[in-house]
């Protein structure tokens, strides 16, 4: 099969490299890519949000699949404009990826169909949402964006200057253009995190190995959020018990929801959850694969990747039995100096052989380029050197001796992944 993937970060390199250890994938194309994924994948510079540009891609390489990645393409309907052209794709349709484009919606249909999530209220205009803020006066609020904010959308409120400027921005100032609409607002739960990818045609779910991932940018989990500084797999906090219990509260009932409301949902769903003292809740659906989540995760699955997504895509999950590697894996992100504010692009990347890879452990690119025979940074998150290993212990040793032979001009990343769980 020949496969066309849509994106250009780590999680697009994770899966080609994925497809590239398929004994039933020739040729592997990807736009707009990046310059790690160049040395595995032939690259376009169409933008993974340019709908016509990829259906026309798609016809000209005559591709078997294409692989949908980012959350924004699908939110958008690629998977239908590409379906409409007679070519298959991998990735829910738009009618299904609004579980991820309006928390709006996420939070109705949990609220109706009984789902475990934090109590909440919406607000179309600021003047409502701050009258609630000053009327419930208690802190941490947590204020959520209702559309696609690249991961920036949520604010967690100390006090009430915090709300009421959080409110203004994303309301008045439209920080994050219409997707500032309307507003989530609601209860601040605690507790460890835990991501769970899962698997489905909208007939059955497979949940794939649990994973961890660290926002914050530094070290403690302190600082600003960002797309994720580092990922483990497995999330020690993921017991069988704790799976028991989501499967039957949360994946079966959002799977049975989404067929429910006519958006049966197929491709990869994305549970991200919280184990609180009144037990898992979901935080957020995402309606693709986690980045860098699918870092840790992929690595991990034994099962041909090529033979799941034509499973689900053609609806036959059921019959295929998906089987993971024992074990563990890590990966570390190496940021660009100043992310996730402003930072510098075009600074050359020292220790990374001709194929933009160290000795020891695998490195996903994400924001890097090739040019003039070099690698240079070229995004905020640059790459995610990712180890697996017997246990955590041995992937994550594995996984920061490599990142000690890479550097970069301003390169920062967090010495504590895997390991900041311990100290909440
Ligand atoms: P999201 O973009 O929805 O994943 O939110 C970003 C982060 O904000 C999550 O990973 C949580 O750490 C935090 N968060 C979101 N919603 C809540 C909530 N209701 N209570 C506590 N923390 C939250
Ligand atoms: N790592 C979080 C996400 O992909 O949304």
């Amino acid at each position: 099969m020949t496969y066309l993937v849509v994106g250009g970060g780590g999680r697009e390199h994770t899966i080609i490299r994925k497809l590239k250890e398929s004994p039933n994938v020739d040729k592997i194309y990807c736009t707009p890519g990046n310059g790690g994924i160049s040395k595995d994948a032939e690259v376009f510079d169409v933008a993974a949000t340019d709908i016509e540009g990829v259906v026309a891609l798609a016809e000209k390489l005559k591709v078997d699949c294409v692989f949908v990645a980012p959350d924004d393409p699908l939110v958008l309907g690629m998977v239908d404009a590409l379906n409409e052209n007679g070519i298959r794709a991998f990735g829910p349709n738009k009618k299904a990826a609004i579980i991820e484009g309006s928390k709006v919606f996420s939070k109705e249909l949990m609220k109706k169909y009984g789902i475990p999530s934090a109590a909440y209220e919406v607000f179309n205009e600021p003047k409502a949402a701050m009258e609630y803020i000053r009327e419930q006066n208690t802190y941490p609020a947590v204020i959520k964006a209702d559309g696609l904010a690249l991961g920036k959308g949520v604010v967690i409120a100390e006090n009430v200057e915090e709300a009421e400027n959080a409110i203004h921005s994303i309301m008045e100032d439209k920080i994050f253009g219409n997707s500032g609409n309307n507003i989530v607002i609601e209860e601040f739960l605690t507790g460890p995190e835990v991501s769970v990818l899962a698997f489905t045609d909208g007939k059955c779910v497979k949940p794939m190995v649990s994973s961890m991932d660290h926002k914050r940018v530094f070290n403690g989990n302190l600082g600003p959020n960002t797309g994720g500084m580092g990922t483990i797999s497995p999330n020690p906090y993921y017991t069988d018990e704790v799976a028991k219990e989501c499967m039957e509260k949360i994946f079966l009932p959002t799977i049975n929801a989404m067929n429910a409301e006519g958006r049966t949902f197929k491709g990869c769903l994305y549970f991200g959850l919280m184990l609180t003292p009144n037990g898992p809740k979901v935080i957020e659906y995402n309606c693709r694969f986690g980045d860098p989540e699918a870092q840790v995760v992929l690595p991990r699955l034994k099962t041909d990747f090529s033979d799941v997504i034509n499973a689900i895509i053609d609806e036959k999950l059921g019959e295929l039995e998906i089987e993971w590697y024992d074990g563990a894996c890590a990966c570390v992100i190496m940021a660009s100096g100043g992310y996730p504010g402003k930072y510098e692009k075009g600074i050359v990347i020292k220790g990374l052989n001709e194929d933009g890879q160290v000795d020891g452990a695998t490195v996903f690119h994400a924001g890097s380029a090739f040019k003039d025979g070099q690698f240079v940074t070229n995004g905020g998150r640059v790459l995610g050197v990712t180890a697996k290993g017997k246990d955590l212990d041995e992937a994550l040793e594995r996984a920061y001796e490599a990142v000690e032979k890479i550097d970069f001009s301003g390169a920062h990343y967090r010495t504590d992944i895997g390991r900041a769980y311990k100290q909440q």
